[in-house]
């Protein structure tokens, strides 16, 4: 169940967590400077984590770009995957982006990704494009998937 973890906005002091579950997730996960950039310059960034109890188990980010959140990444640490809690980092993060103005939601999925895709389906993102090659390391499509009306 969902409701044993918190969210909160990410801080500089969550990183060696974060980079942690980023090394976990992704084959060409995103720098440690990425992220602190995000945090200290990046006025559009919107980040969180996902906690259990003070552990940091998962986390979130979006850029609000006019009236639309783009999903830059959500990954939830290996071990702690089919709890929930990308879920529920996804509705916060929908949440957030709604009371930030935002009137839809976008972001790209590995075509191959399947758990990444179900939960975005569960959560009403519908496929508009697919990007061609678009994860250049292995030569991946993206699908481009929206959700209207936040
Ligand atoms: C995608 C990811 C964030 C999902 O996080 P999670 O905490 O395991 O997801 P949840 O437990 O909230 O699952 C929500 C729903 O997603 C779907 N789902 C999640 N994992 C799945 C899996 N391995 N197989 C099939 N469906 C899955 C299910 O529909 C699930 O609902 P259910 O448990 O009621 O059936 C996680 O697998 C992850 O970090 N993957 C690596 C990073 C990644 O691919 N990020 C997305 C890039 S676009």
């Amino acid at each position: 169940m969902s409701s044993e973890f918190s969210v909160r906005l990410m801080v500089a002091e969550d990183l060696d967590a974060v980079m942690s579950v980023e090394k976990d997730s992704f084959c060409t996960p995103w720098s440690r400077s990425s992220f602190e950039e995000e945090l200290a310059k990046n006025r559009l960034a919107r980040y969180i984590v996902a906690l259990d109890g003070s552990e940091v188990v998962g986390y979130a980010g979006t850029w609000l770009v006019i009236n639309e959140a783009h999903v830059t990444n959500v990954a939830v640490r290996g071990s702690r995957r089919r709890q929930g809690i990308g879920r529920l980092l996804m509705e916060t993060l929908m949440v957030l982006a709604r009371h930030e103005g935002m009137d839809s939601m976008t972001l790209e999925v590995r075509v191959a990704n399947q758990a990444a895709r179900r939960l975005y389906q569960q959560l009403g993102f519908v496929e508009a494009g697919l990007r061609k090659d678009y994860y250049s390391e292995t030569k991946e499509d993206a699908l481009i998937l929206w959700r209207e009306k936040l």
